[in-house]
């Protein structure tokens, strides 16, 4: 337990007194009446389905629905726009441009620092080990009194592998700020979420998303998961209806489906041991990483020459290459077994005529 950590001191001061807008739909949030208060059209939409109402700001049916499945408090749940929204809002709720710090630990997900740029938020990097996993030492050190947030991500984007508990609870108990617990890649690990170690840290906040799992990229859906407090400051500066309607109907049809979500879970790790054998067999792959995530980090030679090779073939793979201790890599979602069987016919055939371009 971390006892020092005080959010109203995390929190931007103007931010703490801010009187957020408020919509027409928190004024009155029943379900029936004659609804003549936020200039709506009142003959339906221009579409066959209608949309003509503004959706609930704080989407409650929704989060009645996930509560249980996440085990948590409707209260302690945030939805935004993707998990890019709460990385962004989570920044402006913090850090005063040009004064506070984030720190982030690459090789990582790329949005924590283009979000804090965004905001001309100082970004301390400290990298990660040869092994992937957090320096917490030098963690430690990189904090100053104006660091606001520690972004890890477990599953880690685009190295695949989870960080060690005991370094993440180091980092909560020795930092007065916020640790967030990216969580993208959950659904493809064995071990719990930290959603269950909420209690434990009030300065611990997690995200999740319904783009990987869940198969919900397209209506751009994301989660948090915090303190009540810290979830009140977030409904507090999102825009009033950061969910739109038919995302809001799709992920209620959607949370109904965790079955699915499970199977295809199941088939994607399936594919995700196949793929690794298949790739582990060419000769041009060097090393294929451990991956508890839904895309495998592959080592090649000439990963820039396999890339252009691959685009050619209409095979998309995502350059890594030039990352901070990615070099020579490539990050590869793991598609159906026919599309992994096109990714490694392709793979084949550049082999083939790499071996024919040497011996001419
Ligand atoms: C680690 C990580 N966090 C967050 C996201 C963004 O997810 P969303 O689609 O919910 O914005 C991604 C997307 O690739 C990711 O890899």
């Amino acid at each position: 337990m971390n006892n020092l950590f005080d959010l109203n001191s995390v929190i931007r001061p103007h931010i703490l007194t801010l009187a957020p807008y408020s919509s027409a739909r928190d004024e009155y949030t029943g379900h029936s009446g004659i609804f003549l208060d936020a200039n709506e059209n009142p003959y339906g939409s221009v579409t066959v389905e209608d949309y003509n109402r503004y959706p609930d700001p704080y989407q409650a049916e929704i989060k009645a629905k996930l509560s249980p499945i996440k085990k948590i408090d409707t209260q302690r749940i945030f939805l935004g726009n993707g998990s890019d929204e709460p990385i962004d809002l989570l920044i402006r709720a913090t850090c005063t441009p040009e004064k506070d710090h984030v720190i982030i630990l690459p090789p990582t997900y790329g949005m924590y620092e283009v979000s804090a740029s965004i905001h001309n938020v100082k970004i301390d990097k400290v990298s990660l080990t040869a092994d992937y996993q957090i320096d917490v030492d030098a963690v430690l050190k990189a904090i100053t009194p104006d660091t606001k947030i520690i972004w890890v991500c477990t599953p880690n984007n685009p190295t695949g592998n989870v960080m060690q508990d005991e370094a993440i609870v180091t980092l909560l108990n020795n930092f007065n700020g916020l640790v967030v617990v990216d969580e993208a890649y959950v659904d493809f690990k064995d071990s719990v979420s930290w959603i269950s170690r909420l209690d434990e840290f009030p300065n611990l906040v997690v995200l999740q998303t319904f783009s990987k799992a869940w198969g919900l990229a397209g209506i751009r859906a994301g989660m948090c998961f915090a303190s009540a407090d810290l979830i009140k400051i977030l409904n507090k500066i999102k825009s009033p209806y950061n969910i739109s309607l038919p995302a809001q109907r799709v992920l209620l049809e959607g949370l109904d489906g965790v079955q699915k979500k499970d199977e295809m879970v199941k088939e994607i790790l399936k594919e995700r041991a196949s793929l690794r054998t298949m790739l582990e067999n060419l000769s041009l792959v060097n090393k294929v990483f451990p991956s508890d995530a839904n895309f495998l980090l592959v080592h090649f030679d000439d990963a820039k020459a396999v890339m252009d090779y691959l685009i050619n073939e209409a095979v998309i793979v995502r350059d890594r290459s030039k990352v901070h201790l990615c070099e020579g890599c490539l990050r590869i979602t793991v598609g159906t077994e026919y599309e992994n069987e096109v990714l490694v016919e392709s793979l084949k055939k550049y082999q083939q005529n790499s071996v024919i371009a040497q011996t001419l």
